[in-house]
């Protein structure tokens, strides 16, 4: 990642599909001192993202693309995101998978975190998975986004041990936890701070 140069952060936009919570916690990490990044733009897939509040709540432009036709909202993503000066993108519950042109043209610039100990457990429904197959531990991962899905270089981890009466609900709300801790922790990480 390039040197910081003065006071300036490095323009970041984040993207959403539901909640938003490693949204709040990012931009709460973003107004500290030590933070390297600012964040300038929310992306989201979904009108009726509650995190989309946290752009009224903190003055953050928003945009919302619908997605139905990738390479239209994509060609529109990067026009906005080129307007912003946008440098760096952290995905965060963002549902959608970027098109491999998309990928290519910020690469390495693009974060994500999945909730499970990848390599394993990439996709959707990572909980009950994990559940069902009798997992004594699990936990979250920060990574580089490449083109195949949940497969970039990890940059932070996080393990978490499962109880005995675990559910994928408690699971998750575990792990979430977690996330909002290791995110900037993997931010921080890769500015070499
Ligand atoms: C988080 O657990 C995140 O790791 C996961 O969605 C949740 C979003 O929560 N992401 C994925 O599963 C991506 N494949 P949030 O909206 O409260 O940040």
């Amino acid at each position: 990642m390039a040197l910081l140069t003065g006071c300036n952060k490095v323009r970041t936009a984040v993207f959403i599909s539901g909640t938003g919570s490693n949204l709040k916690s990012l931009i709460k990490f973003s107004k500290s001192k030590k933070s390297p990044i600012s964040i300038n733009f929310i992306i989201s897939n979904n009108s009726e993202a509650k995190g989309l509040n946290y752009a009224k709540i903190f003055k953050i432009k928003k945009k919302v693309l619908n997605f139905t036709n990738k390479k239209l909202s994509e060609n529109n993503l990067i026009l906005i995101l080129k307007k912003n000066k946008i440098e760096m993108i952290l995905l965060a519950g963002f549902m959608k998978i970027l098109s491999k042109n998309f990928i290519k043209k910020f690469k390495g610039k693009i974060l994500n975190i999945h909730p499970s100990l990848l390599p394993k457990y990439k996709g959707l429904n990572t909980h009950s998975r994990v559940l069902n197959n009798s997992e004594k531990y699990s936990g979250c991962t920060v990574h580089f986004v490449n083109s195949k899905l949940d497969s970039g270089k990890i940059i932070l981890q996080k393990k978490v041990k499962i109880s005995k009466d675990e559910t994928a609900g408690s699971l998750a709300r575990k792990i979430l936890i977690q996330e909002h801790k290791l995110y900037p922790k993997a931010i921080l990480k890769i500015f070499n701070l």
